[in-house]
């Protein structure tokens, strides 16, 4: 009986604590999105340590079974950060629904060259990896001069 008291006493706390983290978002914590495009920006595209980072070092070097796996899983996550993108406005040129057009086609491009590189780390084809990452980077400066405000 103690037993079944302290199990329901825990309980109870377990799901106070649920309650207040939902009062205090208002909606479901988990799935509460969290990432502005900088975010993105910084965490997948930038610097060697960004997941392209990563990505340029995976398909220039000679990768193992699991190499490759890492590979692949880390193109299809420039995919699924490609799929915020889309949901997402731009501080610049997206005011109108032409802009707003031309930035979804920016995003839908850079989620194609995300897709070839998947498609590459899929087929282990170092080549065509590297080839997927050279048309991905021209999407930066293309996108960028469109979308993004000068500082
Ligand atoms: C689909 C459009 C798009 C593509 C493709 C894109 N960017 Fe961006 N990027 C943006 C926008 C828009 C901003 C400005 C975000 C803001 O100011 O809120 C930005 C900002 C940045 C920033 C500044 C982040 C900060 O903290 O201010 C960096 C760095 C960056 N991008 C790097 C890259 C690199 C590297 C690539 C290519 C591998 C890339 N981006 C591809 C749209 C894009």
């Amino acid at each position: 009986m103690r037993q079944i008291l302290l199990g329901a006493g825990a309980l109870a706390l377990v799901a106070s604590c649920f309650l207040a983290a939902r009062d205090a978002v208002g909606e479901d914590p988990a799935a509460k999105p969290v990432a502005g495009i900088k975010d993105i920006m910084l965490a997948m595209n930038e610097g060697e340590h960004s997941i392209v980072g990563h990505l340029r070092t995976d398909f220039g070097g000679e990768l193992d079974e699991d190499g490759w796996k890492v590979a692949k899983a880390r193109a299809t996550m420039l995919m699924e950060a490609a799929n915020l993108l889309h949901g997402m406005k731009p501080p610049l040129g997206a005011d109108d629904a032409a802009g707003l057009a031309k930035w979804k086609q920016h995003v839908m491009d850079y989620r194609g060259c995300a897709d070839a590189a998947r498609e590459a780390a899929d087929k282990k084809d170092a080549a065509a990896g590297k080839a997927a990452l050279m048309s991905l980077a021209k999407r930066c400066k293309e996108c960028h001069a469109d979308h993004r405000k000068e500082e």
